[in-house]
């Protein structure tokens, strides 16, 4: 096909002239490729797929019933514009509830279209070109991407098993700290698992003031925290002067679909925020908004949601461990983030964990996401489908007989 008369006129930021003519293959269309492949040529081996990153339910029935009957009020058919007031005074709510944080819902927070357009417009708040955004890898990448949209420059972290997957704050130059505007974090970690301690949010908050540096701490996970009980940025003292913390509705309301979320912290930042986001959208459907009120003054639906996918890591850990994985309960999340094998018994070598998950995906229709941005590791997911504990367990059988097969060498 011959280039449309303005293949010239793309922006750099996503290739300039040569926009949508790259031919190399990014990481999740190389896992859906073997996917397909896998079924089509093993149609009767079944896939076992630990690579989906989304919850496996439906939002709770009382959600539905709420937005059923939110959906039909005349009262909610405008542009909501940066939110409805009494939407932010559940979220204030729910914070004092499960964090004891105390947040004005007039000043202190605002809702977005899921938390990853939050954090693809927190850049815009302070980003110039040439600013630093600070990013942990591996990890959620949206507001690097956005940082570079701005010219900005993004300064990757990264999280290390020998470090307990938190950035080596200590090791930024002290040329790029001067010239760092954001620190993005997240915990619990995607893809580690990792939950971050008081001890190293006190660090963070030390760092930013020192450095006069904004902290977003992205906690769309946070509801999935296994150890002990949640725990917000903003419960540590100081937090409230340096950054916001950024909720979402999917993973702890099973609201994925829904794209809700909300943006909390500092009064001066969620009011840039909602300015930017106020240039960029007109708000959520108020009816959603009414609907996900039910579910942040419903604490059993993130008890609920909690129980199911820490059940399942706890199978998972156990099954990956009698076949010579080395790995352990998560903190938090839904993941399980392990090192990944450097071979088979057979004598087969991996060079990288794309390999072996390319490798587990093709002849054994086993799914799981890779990551060698920090050491070979392979991600899986307890997202998977089943109907409930017996097919879960009946999931794990297939799973290990698989993997004892193969032996893998570590
Ligand atoms: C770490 C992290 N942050 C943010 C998001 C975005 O979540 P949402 O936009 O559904 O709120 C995700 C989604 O996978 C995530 O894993």
């Amino acid at each position: 096909m011959s280039d449309p008369t303005f293949q010239t006129q793309f922006a750099e930021r996503i290739g300039g002239a040569n926009y949508g003519k790259g031919t190399e293959i990014y990481k999740f269309e190389k896992i859906k490729r073997a996917k397909r492949k896998a079924l089509a040529d093993h149609p009767e081996r079944g896939l076992v797929d630990f690579g989906i990153g989304e919850n496996d339910s439906a939002a709770p029935e009382n959600v539905r019933s709420s937005m059923a009957a939110e959906i039909n009020k005349t009262e909610n058919r405008g542009y909501a514009d940066n939110g409805i007031t009494e939407y932010k005074q559940a979220v204030a709510r729910f914070m004092k509830r499960n964090f004891q944080v105390d947040l004005d819902p007039a000043t202190q927070v605002n809702h977005c279209i899921g938390s990853k357009t939050a954090l693809a417009m927190l850049p815009a708040c302070f980003i110039n070109p040439g600013d630093v955004t600070l990013m942990t890898v591996p990890g959620y990448p949206v507001a690097g991407t956005h940082t570079r949209y701005y010219g900005g420059v993004v300064y990757r972290l990264p999280l290390l098993a020998q470090n307990d997957f938190l950035p080596d704050l200590a090791s930024i130059p002290a040329d790029v700290v001067a010239k760092t505007k954001l620190l993005v974090i997240n915990y619990p970690n995607s893809p580690t698992g990792k939950v971050a301690t008081r001890e190293f949010y006190s660090q963070v908050i030390d760092f930013a003031k020192k450095n006069n540096i904004v902290v977003v701490q992205d906690a769309a996970h946070i509801l999935l925290s296994y150890d002990d009980k949640p725990l917000s940025f903003l419960q540590v003292p100081g937090a409230m002067d340096v950054g916001v913390e950024i909720h979402s509705h999917s993973k702890g309301f099973d609201m994925i679909g829904w794209r809700l979320g909300w943006v909390c912290g500092h009064p001066k930042i969620v009011q840039a925020f909602a300015d930017v986001k106020d240039n960029s959208d007109s708000g959520q459907f108020a009816a959603i908004q009414r609907a996900a009120i039910t579910a942040l003054d419903d604490d059993s639906i993130p008890t609920r949601i909690r129980a199911k996918y820490k059940r399942r890591l706890e199978k998972l850990v156990s099954l990956l461990s009698r076949c010579g994985f080395t790995c352990k309960m998560p903190g938090g999340s839904y993941f399980l983030y392990t090192r990944s094998p450097k071979g088979l018994a057979s004598g087969q070598v991996f060079e990288t964990a794309e390999a072996a998950s390319q490798y587990l995906i093709t002849e054994h229709s086993i799914v799981t996401v890779p990551w060698d941005d920090a050491g070979p590791f392979l991600r899986f997911s307890v997202t998977y489908e089943a109907a409930d504990e017996k097919a879960e367990d009946a999931l794990m059988a297939e799973t290990e007989k698989r993997l004892k097969k193969i032996q893998p060498v570590f």
